[in-house]
């Protein structure tokens, strides 16, 4: 849907893009969605606007299409890390088609900023004339999504403007974090104790990502590695895996610079071909319990003769070494909002790549905000 003038006039700011503005805003739009579920004083997830007993629930599936789909990439690991909690996950024009089984104790949950996208509401309504009781995770309050849910959990975002979801992805995670620590308190898996220790990790997400935007300038010069390649590849393990998998998706979306996303692991069954000193491989590896296995995929790469940007912390840096031509260097954060911090560094690579190669940054050809056609 074009932007009519006067609204883009007024609401770019000082920005270029709206992609820039949308960027910048996600300490603040981070905050207010955190606010919305974590009462911070105490320490704990705020139950009333979470109206979901996970203690009933012994299975969650999770339905989106693109990037709302990497956030529920991500969320997998903390629903079984922290809850203990089987996830189901497919994308929604997948899972709609494919035999569905329904069960009494399973919670469908559908993730989509727009909360109109064809696939997604069609899956929901499958599973509401199905007679389940499901939640979504949605940026637009009045969408048909919202309407039609038994439990809105609103991701408090603001409007997204560029085409490329930027702020509505990291307010989608914030809003599953805080979700799967309430699931481990529901489920008995999670003490008091071991819940604020998470809730206190994502407190510090909205000053963590907006110290990784102090980076900017690092960033755009490293884009220009970026930009004049025609394949780059994304990996990481784990959380890191969807990060990565993000990272490549608004590399192709902006830039149209042919781009995959797999797991470090997979590394030898096939992407390994494609290396050679032409192509960049962003690597996303915080420091946590896979890093070193994901060091060990970088130095099979670098052997190679492969272009490594490792995007890593503090910690990370000094294991990496010279393995890695560059590093984009966040300050540490704990392991659990890594998801959150990694994912904006891979923002700005897209973004800077797609200025320098000229492309519309807001509004990439052939690509539309909302898919509501099937
Ligand atoms: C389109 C947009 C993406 C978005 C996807 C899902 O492809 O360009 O940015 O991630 O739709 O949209 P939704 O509104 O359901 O999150």
């Amino acid at each position: 849907v074009p932007v009519p003038l006067q609204v883009s006039l007024a609401e770019k700011g000082n920005y270029r893009h709206f992609m820039a503005k949308e960027i910048h805003e996600q300490p603040e739009v981070i905050a207010r969605t955190l606010g919305h579920y974590i009462d911070v004083g105490a320490g704990s997830i705020r139950d009333d606007t979470i109206p979901v007993d996970f203690s009933e629930v012994s299975r969650l599936s999770i339905t989106a299409c693109g990037t709302a789909y990497y956030a529920g990439l991500v969320a997998r690991h903390w629903f079984e890390r922290l809850a203990r909690l089987p996830v189901d996950l497919d994308v929604a024009s997948e899972f709609r088609y494919r035999a569905q089984i329904h069960p009494a104790d399973e919670l469908p949950l559908f993730i989509s900023q727009s909360g109109e996208t064809a696939d997604t509401l069609a899956s929901l309504r499958a599973c509401k004339a199905a007679g389940q009781r499901l939640a979504t995770i949605v940026n637009v309050p009045t969408s048909t999504m919202a309407r039609e849910a038994n439990v809105v959990l609103p991701t408090l975002a603001g409007p997204e403007i560029g085409v490329a979801s930027t702020k509505a992805f990291t307010c989608q995670l914030a809003t599953l974090a805080a979700l799967a620590v309430k699931a481990g308190v529901d489920r008995g898996v999670l003490t008091r104790d071991n819940a604020r220790g998470f809730v206190d990790g994502l407190v510090e997400a909205p000053r963590a990502v907006a110290d990784v935007l102090h980076l900017e300038a690092e960033i755009e010069r490293i884009a220009r590695i970026i930009a004049p390649a025609s394949t780059a590849l994304f990996m990481g393990r784990g959380p890191s895996m969807a990060v990565a998998l993000e990272g490549a998706l608004k590399l192709k979306e902006l830039s149209y610079i042919h781009a995959e996303g797999f797991a470090a692991g997979e590394l030898k069954h096939g992407p390994i071909a494609l290396v050679d000193d032409t192509v960049p491989v962003i690597v996303v590896a915080p420091f946590d319990d896979l890093f070193t296995k994901t060091v060990s995929n970088m130095e099979e790469i670098a052997a190679r003769g492969g272009r490594i940007i490792a995007v890593t912390d503090a910690r990370g840096a000094h294991a990496i070494g010279t393995t890695a031509e560059e590093m984009i260097v966040l300050p540490d954060a704990p392991a659990f909002i890594a998801p959150l911090v990694m994912t904006i560094p891979l923002q700005l690579l897209a973004y800077y790549a797609a200025i320098i190669n000229g492309t519309d940054v807001d509004q990439p050809r052939n690509l539309a905000k909302s898919v509501t056609v099937e």
